[in-house]
């Protein structure tokens, strides 16, 4: 096919809403301290009863079902997880065989917070070479259990949620080319050690990379697809800290764009943070489906991903 297209997304968050207040009820901090630094005022938090495939297959079903595809029709599934809760088996295939996906191509893909660029890149590639009709790509994170709760610097900002989207076959491309890339010299400004270790991160140092290095690579993915920024209607970083937000739509300067700040209300979602964002903007009608928009995805690895479509 000439390209790929984007039919559908989905979304799914964990009942249980978490606020500054309740947070700051059993740790040293405040609603204004995490408002002001990190942009958060809540955020969702999983139960022991909802693990990722869990997630996975609710925003993935709600993503299949708006596309008018059956899932028949589906013969790739990856999830786009940093979180995952054991090394095998990878979540793909179960999250599949949940949603009578019979026998798809399924595999986990870890880029950390670029986890659904890089999936949507991946299955963009494997549609347009032939090798995939459809895909279903998620991105699916439970940081919670790798975050320790007594740990001020990470407990207020990393949450749990799921989002999903559908990609197609299209005459017209509908995903622009992915630009993507990795700084492996900075992998321990941001990891999670072994299981019975913690998220761990120089917070000011992944800062500083964010606000410097992504917004190049999100203004080199628009010119590869050939859209000037002034024609997006939404630019959609990873919700990793509000003042990165802005500061990255800032540097892009995209005059006419709505600019993600899911944060606000879902927290850092890491991989599932762009669909979580794009699927809100698009439920509250914020943007139309098929309007340009930025994705971009940031942070451990340090890997980074961009790229255009039309929602
Ligand atoms: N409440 C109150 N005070 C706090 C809290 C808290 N929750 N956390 C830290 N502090 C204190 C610190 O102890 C420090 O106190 P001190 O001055 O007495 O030493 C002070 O606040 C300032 O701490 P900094 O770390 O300098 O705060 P900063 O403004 O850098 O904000 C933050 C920290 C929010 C982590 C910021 O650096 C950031 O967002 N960095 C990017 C991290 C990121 O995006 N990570 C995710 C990437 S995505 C992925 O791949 C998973």
């Amino acid at each position: 096919r000439a390209g790929a297209r984007i039919l559908a997304f989905g979304a799914h968050q964990p009942a249980t809403v978490v606020s500054n207040d309740d947070l700051a009820t059993r740790l040293d901090t405040s609603d204004d301290w995490i408002r002001s630094r990190v942009g958060i005022a809540e955020r969702r938090i999983a139960g022991p009863e909802e693990g990722i495939v869990d997630m996975a297959v609710e925003a993935g079903g709600k993503a299949l079902a708006r596309s008018g595809l059956s899932p028949a029709e589906i013969d790739l599934v990856i999830v786009a997880t940093c979180s995952a809760e054991s090394p095998m088996p990878a979540h793909a295939p179960t999250v599949a065989h949940r949603l009578g996906i019979e026998a798809p191509g399924a595999f986990d893909l870890n880029a950390a917070c670029a986890g659904f660029c890089y999936a949507l890149g991946t299955a963009d590639g494997l549609v347009r070479s032939g090798t995939t009709g459809s895909a279903l790509v998620i991105g699916a994170e439970k940081m919670s259990q790798w975050v320790d709760p007594d740990d001020r610097s990470t407990a207020v900002i990393f949450a749990d949620g799921a989002g999903a989207a559908v990609v197609t076959g299209a005459d017209e491309p509908g995903i622009g080319p992915t630009v993507w890339g990795s700084l492996g010299s900075h992998a321990d400004k941001l990891m999670i050690g072994s299981r019975a270790s913690y998220l761990a991160q120089d917070g000011q140092a992944v800062f500083r990379w964010a606000t410097s290095a992504i917004a190049p690579v999100a203004l080199d993915a628009c010119r590869r697809a050939g859209v000037d920024p002034a024609e997006l209607a939404a630019v959609v970083p990873h919700q990793a800290n509000l003042r990165i937000i802005r500061a990255i739509a800032r540097a892009i300067g995209a005059a006419n764009a709505v600019v993600a700040e899911d944060i606000v209300t879902a927290g850092n979602t890491s991989a599932a943070s762009v669909p979580l964002a794009v699927s809100r903007l698009l439920d509250r009608h914020e943007v139309a489906p098929g309007a340009p928009a930025l994705l971009v995805g940031f942070g451990a690895g340090l890997a980074y991903a961009a790229q255009v479509v039309r929602l």
